[in-house]
């Protein structure tokens, strides 16, 4: 009786003990904010004087008729807190990718960043669009040096050391006989001497001239083209240059012939288009004249064909040549040449 008495008031105490410590466990592990902080927790819980631990060693130290029943408490307050350790971790474990989201989250609604896109420059827009017309009617696209030989600059096109026609074109010589190319012409004689009729090309490149000023600028860029084969007429020029300028400023377009002088054909001519802001009635571009200056042009000269061992009898043919700078200028409605080499960006935006 007194021995029951006693077991009772031992359990008592005891389930008293263990609720206290199990209490006090789980409103430690609910308290817990942080990762580190619950392994801490658990590796004390766990450990030898861990909370875990001292229950189960307690267990054995129980008289016999209490051990069933408070080894069920006990079981059941060490699942009650190995339970909130593990639910403590989860939710810890997920607060914390939650935050790493949070902080590396990335806002797609964000406009991007813009690159800058470039754009093709004036002066090849130009380019491309003769070489298109060109092509089309079979010409073939050549290029020579700009480093030049003073022959074929200038002798080759039947222009010799003292001829005056060399005083138009500001040419920089580098050596007596070496020379930056004035113009493309000299690719008309660099590709006679290494074909045989026909020929049929053009030659688009950059030439010099001592000459700065808002429509002229030491280095420009024209196109030459040249047409040899038997029978060329003067009739083919004006009709192929005469398609070519409406392709190029439209089908409206108006032309016109003007007798010139080039020392390497013969004859020559200068080609005029009607203008097309005013169509032809006088307006600022077009200076009051209703017409505009296109491209020189003319026959081969005999001269010429000789030099590269052709045989003037057997064949004929045209050449001609323009500015692109100019082109692209009239086109674009350019004021000054130099515009279209400061790669200004707000200059070039435009195109
Ligand atoms: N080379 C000449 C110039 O620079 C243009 C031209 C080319 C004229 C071909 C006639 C024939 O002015």
């Amino acid at each position: 009786m007194a021995e029951n008495l006693m077991a009772q008031e031992q359990m008592a105490q005891l389930t008293g003990q263990i609720e206290k410590a199990a209490g006090a466990a789980l409103e430690r592990i609910a308290k817990l904010a942080s990762l580190p902080e619950l392994n801490q927790v658990k590796v004390e819980m766990l450990g030898k004087k861990g909370i875990l631990t001292q229950m189960g060693r307690a267990m054995g130290e129980l008289p016999g008729e209490v051990r069933p029943l408070v080894g069920k408490m006990v079981n059941k307050a060490r699942q009650e807190i190995m339970k909130a350790l593990e639910e403590k971790e989860q939710a810890l474990e997920m607060q914390a990718l939650e935050e790493r989201w949070q902080k590396e989250a990335i806002d797609v609604t964000l406009p991007a960043r813009r690159r800058p896109a470039g754009s093709i420059h004036p002066l090849h827009l130009v380019l491309a669009d003769i070489k298109k017309v060109f092509i089309g009617l079979g010409f073939e696209v050549v290029e020579g040096p700009e480093v030049e030989l003073d022959y074929y600059n200038f002798e080759a096109l039947n222009v010799p050391k003292h001829h005056p026609a060399r005083d138009m074109q500001d040419t920089f010589y580098i050596t007596d006989e070496l020379l930056l190319r004035t113009q493309t012409s000299p690719v008309q004689i660099r590709t006679m001497e290494a074909r045989r009729p026909p020929v049929r090309i053009i030659a688009p490149g950059k030439v010099y001239r001592s000459d700065a000023d808002a429509t002229h600028s030491p280095m420009f860029h024209q196109v030459e083209g040249l047409y040899v084969d038997k029978k060329v007429t003067l009739g083919d020029l004006k009709g192929i240059l005469t398609l070519f300028a409406r392709s190029m400023f439209g089908e409206k377009r108006g032309v016109r012939f003007r007798p010139s002088y080039f020392p390497f054909t013969e004859p020559s001519a200068e080609m005029d288009i009607s203008c097309f802001i005013c169509e032809g009635s006088g307006c600022r571009l077009c200076k009051n004249e209703g017409w505009i200056e296109i491209l020189g042009a003319g026959m081969v000269h005999p001269r010429v064909f000789e030099m590269v061992g052709y045989d003037p009898e057997a064949v004929s043919g045209f050449a001609f040549g323009m500015g692109i700078e100019r082109v692209a200028m009239l086109r674009y409605g350019i004021d000054d040449i130099r515009l279209l080499f400061d790669s200004d960006i707000r200059f070039l935006r435009q195109f």
